[in-house]
C-alpha cells in the first residue's frame, strides 16, 4: 500500500514537472544540457577577411554555378523586381529610378567603398523588405535582397540600414535606423551604464505590430508584468486600439534604453528585423523568436551559444524566461558571448568586406562583357570621409 502511494506521489510530481510551475533541477537539466552541448559543439569562426560569413555567399551563389548569360540578365532586369546597377571601369552606374532612394544610397555607400577592387559587373538589387525569388520560380533569377527564408533563392546582401535608409520609426529614428558605426558606439556606452547586475531581470519589447506573431508576448506581459514588459507602439502598422488588445499605443523607446533590461526580444517584422544586431550590444540576453528569417550574418549566431531560441508560437517563452531568471550566471554568459560575436564579427569593415567578397565572386558568374546602358547616372560618393 505504501509503495502505491509513493508511486502516485512520483507520478504527480512528474506531471507537474511538465507544466510551467515545476522549477526543479530535473526540469532545467534538459535546458542546461542543451546549452552545454551547444557550447561544446561551437567552433568559433576565422575572423580574418570577414571569413566568418563566407559560407553564406557561397550557398547563395551556388544556384548560378552554371553561369549567367547576357540574355538571362536582361530578362531579370526587365522583371522590375529591383534596381539595376552596373559597375564599369571602377565606376558605379544606376538606372534612374529607385523605389526608396535612401535605401539605394545605403547600398551604394558600401559598393563605392570597395569599387576600386571590383571588376565589371551588373546586378539587380531589391530594396524592398520582402525577397523576390520564391523557390518555385524557374530558372532562378539572380536578384539581391537583404533578407530571406528557406523558401526563397535571393542572394543576400548587407542591409542598407548599416548606413542609412528606413523604415522610419517616429519620432525616435525619423530616417530609419542608420549608421551602424555610430549606433555601435552609443550602445557600447549604454551597456557600460547598465552592467548585468544593474539590469532589471525582466523581458522587454517595444515595437509595432508588423506581424501578429508578436501578440502572445504582449498578452503574457499583461498577465505577468513582473516577468516581461511588452507593448505595441504606433508606427506604420497601427490600426485601432481594438486590434491591439484595448490599450493605446505605447511610447517608442530608443534602442539605447533597452539596455536597462536583462532579456530583450527579437521578432521578425515584415522580413528579418533590423534590431537583432543592436540588441546584442546592450550586453543583455537576446530572446530570438522563430528561425525562418535570415540576414547574411545570422547563420553564424548559434542558438544557446549566443542567444535563447524561442518557438515561433511562443509556447515555451514563459519557461525560458523563468529559466534565465533562475540561472543568472548561465544567462549572463550567453549574453556576453552574443555581444562579443557582434563586436568582433559585425564591424563596419566586415560589412564592406562582405560586399567586396560577394560582388567579386558574383562577377565571375557573368559570362559576357558589360556594355554601359543609355541614360544611366553615375553614382558618386555624396561625402568625402573627412566631411562626416
Ligand atoms: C571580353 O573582352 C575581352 C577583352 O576585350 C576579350 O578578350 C573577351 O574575349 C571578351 N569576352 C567575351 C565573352 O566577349
Amino acid at each position: 500500500m505504501e509503495r502505491l502511494w509513493l508511486l502516485w506521489g512520483f507520478l504527480l510530481l512528474h506531471v507537474l514537472c511538465f507544466g510551467f510551475v515545476c522549477t526543479s533541477d530535473k526540469n532545467w537539466k534538459i535546458l542546461k544540457n542543451n546549452i552545454a552541448n551547444s557550447i561544446k559543439a561551437y567552433k568559433p569562426c576565422n575572423p580574418a577577411n570577414c571569413g566568418c560569413h563566407i559560407s553564406v555567399l557561397q550557398d547563395d551563389l551556388r544556384p548560378f554555378e552554371g553561369g549567367i548569360s547576357e540574355d538571362f540578365m536582361d530578362s531579370t532586369v526587365k522583371r522590375g523586381v529591383g534596381t539595376h546597377y552596373q559597375i564599369i571601369g571602377h565606376k558605379l552606374y544606376r538606372e534612374h529610378n529607385c523605389m526608396f532612394p535612401a535605401r539605394c544610397s545605403g547600398v551604394e555607400h558600401f559598393i563605392l567603398e570597395v569599387i576600386d577592387r571590383l571588376p565589371d559587373l551588373e546586378m539587380v538589387v531589391n530594396v524592398r523588405d520582402y525577397p523576390q525569388v520564391p523557390n518555385w520560380v524557374q530558372p532562378i533569377l539572380p536578384v539581391f535582397s537583404f533578407s530571406k527564408t528557406n523558401d526563397y533563392q535571393d542572394i543576400m546582401y548587407p542591409a542598407w540600414t548599416f548606413w542609412e535608409g528606413g523604415p522610419a520609426v517616429w519620432p525616435i529614428y525619423p530616417t530609419g535606423l542608420g549608421r551602424w558605426d555610430l549606433m555601435r558606439d552609443d550602445l557600447k556606452n549604454s551597456a557600460a551604464q547598465w552592467p548585468w547586475e544593474k539590469k532589471e531581470p525582466r523581458g522587454f519589447f517595444r515595437g509595432s505590430r508588423t506581424s501578429p506573431e508578436r501578440d502572445p508576448l504582449i498578452l503574457l506581459s499583461r498577465e505577468l508584468p513582473e516577468l516581461v514588459d511588452a507593448e505595441y507602439t504606433k508606427n506604420q502598422a497601427w490600426k485601432s486600439e481594438k486590434g491591439h488588445f484595448g490599450k493605446p499605443p505605447a511610447k517608442e523607446i530608443p534602442l539605447v534604453d533597452h539596455c536597462k533590461y536583462k532579456y530583450l526580444f527579437n521578432f521578425r517584422g515584415v522580413a528579418a528585423s533590423f534590431r537583432f544586431k543592436h540588441l546584442f550590444l546592450c550586453g543583455s540576453l537576446v530572446f530570438h523568436v522563430g528561425d525562418e528569417w535570415q540576414e547574411f550574418f545570422y547563420p553564424q549566431l548559434k542558438p544557446w551559444v549566443h542567444f535563447i531560441p524561442v518557438k515561433q508560437d511562443l509556447s515555451d517563452v514563459k519557461e525560458l524566461l523563468q529559466f534565465a531568471k533562475e540561472n543568472d550566471a548561465i544567462a549572463q554568459d550567453i549574453a556576453s558571448r552574443g555581444r562579443q560575436f557582434i563586436l568582433d564579427h559585425l564591424k563596419m569593415e566586415d560589412i564592406s568586406c562582405y560586399w567586396e567578397k560577394l560582388l567579386s565572386q558574383y562577377s565571375k558568374l557573368l559570362k559576357y562583357n558589360q556594355s554601359g546602358r543609355n541614360g544611366y547616372n553615375q553614382i558618386i560618393n555624396k561625402f568625402r570621409k573627412t566631411e562626416l
